[in-house]
């Protein structure tokens, strides 16, 4: 009876191991999910105007530069690291990513993609092998307009030659490839006219700086769980933990509730106080006065939520 009882155990783990062994040959061998996308139609342009636009762009409000630099995020805030040679390393549970070279050199960048490439980088989140990528890039929603501009003014810097490793999963990320990762469709306007109405601060908001993303709580793979912009998300850096300040006119717990628009563009201007705060302010110090007034009456606009936060709690000394 016994005998019988261990021998089935043996059966049911051989099968279980069984089992498990074919669905990660699948996965290692189906991970890289192709996905095919309608073409966007967004082309690059030597026309000078779209090029400063795009300049603007990656440098200040959209702080492409934050990331496609190898000095890491603790040197976010130095003006050196203005290179987009790419390299910066981000480890995480399922692997480890290394962010590519976005300068215009033929055989460690950009150079050799098309503007469909990467149009689709910027839009859908699909890389130049049509993968998808984790959703690092929160510009789905920008313009045909402005992703052109950007496109067009990465095509025009210097080339740097730089070899970034390959993006490297683990067998959890391969999972997470193959079943969970895909392109980013949203709908998105051909072009947004800048001006200092709330309605383009919205934009900026939310399609091309990314500070919704940052300023609301976020689950376990990403989606929003709390109030858009009334912060609360958490960001571990060495030494403590820093949270999302709420910026919706909460009077109490919003912390720019009582501040003028005068004080809102004094403040960009200034920059970081915290000197490993993980937002990017010495992008954001480019920021246009108009563009800031845009933000500024965006943000007094949302419905007031209450929410306190703690923007640093340092770890508790051992
Ligand atoms: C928060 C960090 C972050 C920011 C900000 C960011 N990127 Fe990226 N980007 C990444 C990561 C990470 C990858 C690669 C992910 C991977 O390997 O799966 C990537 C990939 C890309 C690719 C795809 C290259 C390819 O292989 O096809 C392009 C193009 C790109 N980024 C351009 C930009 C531009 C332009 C901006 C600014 C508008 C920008 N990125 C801002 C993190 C960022
Ligand atoms: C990568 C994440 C990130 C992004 C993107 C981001 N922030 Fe922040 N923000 C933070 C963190 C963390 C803090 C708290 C630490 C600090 O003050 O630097 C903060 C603080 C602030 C503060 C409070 C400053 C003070 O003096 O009390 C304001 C205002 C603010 N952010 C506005 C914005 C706006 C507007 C945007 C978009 C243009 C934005 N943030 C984008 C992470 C981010």
């Amino acid at each position: 009876m016994k005998k019988k009882l261990i021998k089935q155990i043996i059966r049911s783990c051989v099968i279980l191991i069984m089992m498990v062994s074919v669905s990660l040959i699948y996965v290692q061998l189906s991970y890289k999910k192709e996905f095919s996308l309608k073409e966007t139609g967004i082309r690059s342009s030597r026309d000078s105007t779209l090029i400063t636009r795009g300049q603007y762009l990656v440098m200040g409000p959209s702080h492409c530069w934050t990331c496609h630099t190898s000095s890491g995020i603790k040197n976010f805030q130095t003006s050196a690291h203005t290179s987009l040679s790419g390299g910066l390393k981000v480890e995480l549970p399922f692997g480890t990513i290394y962010t590519p070279n976005i300068t215009p050199d033929s055989e460690t960048g950009i150079g050799a993609y098309s503007d469909e490439q990467l149009a689709r980088a910027i839009r859908h989140s699909v890389k130049h092998d049509n993968t998808a990528m984790v959703p690092f890039m929160t510009f789905n929603t920008m313009s045909d307009y402005d992703i052109s501009a950007i496109i067009s003014y990465l095509r025009s810097i210097k080339p740097v030659k730089n070899r970034v490793p390959a993006t490297e999963l683990n067998i959890l990320g391969k999972v997470v490839a193959r079943f969970a990762l895909k392109p980013v469709l949203t709908e998105a306007p051909k072009y947004v006219k800048p001006d200092t109405t709330a309605a383009y601060g919205q934009y900026l908001a939310v399609s091309v700086a990314n500070c919704v993303g940052c300023h609301t709580l976020r689950g376990k793979t990403g989606e929003f769980i709390g109030s858009q912009f009334a912060g609360g998300y958490q960001m571990p850096v060495k030494g403590g933990v820093f949270a999302t300040p709420n910026l919706t006119p909460d009077a109490k717990t919003g912390v720019i509730a009582s501040w003028t628009v005068n004080d809102f563009i004094g403040r960009f201007a200034a920059g970081e106080t915290f000197p490993d705060s993980p937002m990017p302010w010495k992008s954001f110090q480019s920021f246009k006065k108009e563009d800031l007034k845009a933000l500024y009456y965006f943000l007094q606009s949302l419905e007031p939520v209450k929410n306190d936060v703690q923007p640093f709690i340092p770890t508790a000394p051992e």
